[in-house]
């Protein structure tokens, strides 16, 4: 089952207000403007450039959000907010939430979506708007470094020494796998437009000796060699059901025997009845792409055996599987 709603709560389901209040004060930047000590609203109106007595209605609606607090006449920021929205932070995550802005236009198509059965988009960003897709990663890379060193080490590659990752954007799990296992050496293969990306992160990250940077696409083009492992992370949700089942097929195939292969993604639960929040980021994916959305980890599981993948193991429910060939 889904989750049990109350009467006023279903009703506050479309009141979408809070959305855009908190997604245009990013576009603002409101955050960042006050992110070396509390500002009257007059002063946060100078430097955002907007209207001081619209922008103090907004700014008091942001307190009874809960992202900022007003002592008197000064608003300053909730501790999250000063972690995650002002850009000056390391962990700053706003361009996540200015591309759900930039999305606002596609959501009211929704309608018309659903009834056609055609997307309102062409293929995904990362293919047809790469300064988007540039954005995307950045955020992606902060989110995922938090989490890529645990990943790195549940699963041994002690006795793997080649290893690629498809699509693997800014090159977040590449460089924790190399960092931890010093001896591997990697290859990251992704579109030529995104390696302007990664490379960023490859030379930061002073790992230009242990990963290797492959342009092409994983659809059309053959990938460069075999590897002890490939590794596939949130590549499943833009593509179709067939683009999924041939890639698995093709990576089968580039792999070394008795090499495996770590795939993660956003499952959505095998229980029908209680598909988890997944099913909710498919209509993102519905929105936002020509082909994506969100597959059940029995899917996924099929699409591995088909390819001829054995020794299936969930390493975290409804994120990760490990298969060997
Ligand atoms: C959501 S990002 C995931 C990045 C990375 N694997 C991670 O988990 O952080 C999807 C990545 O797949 C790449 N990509 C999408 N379609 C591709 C294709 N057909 N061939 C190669 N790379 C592709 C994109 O450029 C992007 O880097």
């Amino acid at each position: 089952m889904g989750k049990e709603l109350s009467v006023p709560s279903i009703f506050q389901l479309g009141y979408y207000w809070n959305a855009k209040i908190f997604l245009t004060s990013v576009r603002l930047d409101l955050y960042t403007a006050i992110s070396e000590g509390s500002k009257t609203a007059e002063e946060i109106a100078s430097s955002v450039k907007a209207d001081p007595s619209f922008l103090e209605r907004m700014l008091d609606a942001l307190v009874e959000i809960g992202l900022l607090k007003r002592e008197g006449p000064n608003y300053l920021n909730t501790p999250p907010v000063a972690e995650f929205l002002v850009k000056t932070s390391p962990f700053y995550t706003g361009e996540l939430m200015l591309l759900q802005d930039e999305e606002w236009g596609h959501w009211g198509k929704l309608e018309e979506i659903i009834r056609s059965g055609r997307p309102a988009v062409k293929g995904n960003i990362f293919m047809n708007r790469p300064e988007v897709g540039e954005n995307v990663l950045k955020v992606l890379h902060r989110m995922a470094k938090r989490v890529a060193p645990t990943l790195a080490e549940r699963i041994d590659l002690s006795s793997r020494k080649s290893f690629i990752d498809v699509g693997g954007g800014a090159g977040t799990f590449s460089v924790a796998f190399c960092k931890r296992y010093p001896h591997l050496q990697a290859v990251l293969f992704d579109l030529p437009q995104t390696l302007q990306v990664t490379r960023k992160t490859i030379e930061t990250e002073k790992m230009t000796d242990q990963i290797r940077l492959v342009g092409g696409n994983f659809n059309q083009d053959a990938l460069p060699g075999k590897f002890d492992v490939v590794f596939l992370s949130d590549i499943l949700h833009y593509q179709t059901y067939d683009e999924n089942a041939a890639l698995f097929r093709k990576l089968y195939h580039a792999i070394n025997p008795g090499g495996m292969i770590i795939v993660k993604d956003m499952f959505i639960n095998d229980d029908i009845n209680n598909p988890g929040w997944n099913a909710i980021f498919s209509m993102h994916m519905l929105v936002y792409s020509e082909k994506g959305q969100c597959y059940k980890g029995e899917e996924i599981r099929s699409w591995l055996e088909k390819a001829g993948f054995n020794h299936l193991v969930e390493i975290e429910r409804n994120t990760v599987f490990t298969a060997s060939k």
